[in-house]
């Protein structure tokens, strides 16, 4: 069901735990499954992300999706972070079950989140297709049982 990928970065996480002096912090969750993922980023003063983290509390696919996803920002510019889609990250990990897709999209989604968290810091502004909408994913407030 799984591929080894997925399995790889669900055994051995990348980048888990918070960065120290992170400047950019995003948190988004799946009010439906109730999965809560948080991206840390250190930018440096070129906007360049020179170290990332998660915390994902959650499936196994969220955590793959969270590890691959801070591995495909590592190094990168916001504005090179910002175009990663939830597509690449699947594909990276070489597919994911559909019912799982949404895992993917928490991961986009709390980059997403991260870097505007350090625009707003930084007082610059937030680059066009960073805002994420509240659509069908969602993300949010999870709700009541
Ligand atoms: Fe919801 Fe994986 S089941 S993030």
């Amino acid at each position: 069901m799984y591929t080894e990928k997925v399995l790889d970065h669900f055994s051995n996480p990348r980048n888990m735990g918070e960065v120290a002096d992170a400047n950019g912090m995003g948190i988004v969750g799946n009010a439906k499954c109730g999965d809560i993922m948080q991206i840390f980023l250190k930018v440096s003063d070129d906007g360049v992300i020179e170290d990332c983290g998660f915390k994902t509390f959650g499936c196994g696919a969220a955590i793959a999706t969270s590890s691959m996803a801070t591995e495909m920002i590592k190094g990168k510019t916001i504005e090179e972070a910002l175009a990663l889609t939830n597509a690449a990250v699947v594909e990276a990990l070489e597919g994911l079950p559909p019912a799982k897709i949404h895992c993917s999209v928490l991961a986009e989604e709390a980059v997403k989140s991260a870097i505007v968290d350090y625009c707003k810091r930084k007082g610059i502004a937030i680059p066009e297709g960073a805002i994420v909408e509240e659509h069908e994913h969602d993300h949010g407030e999870a709700e009541e049982e």
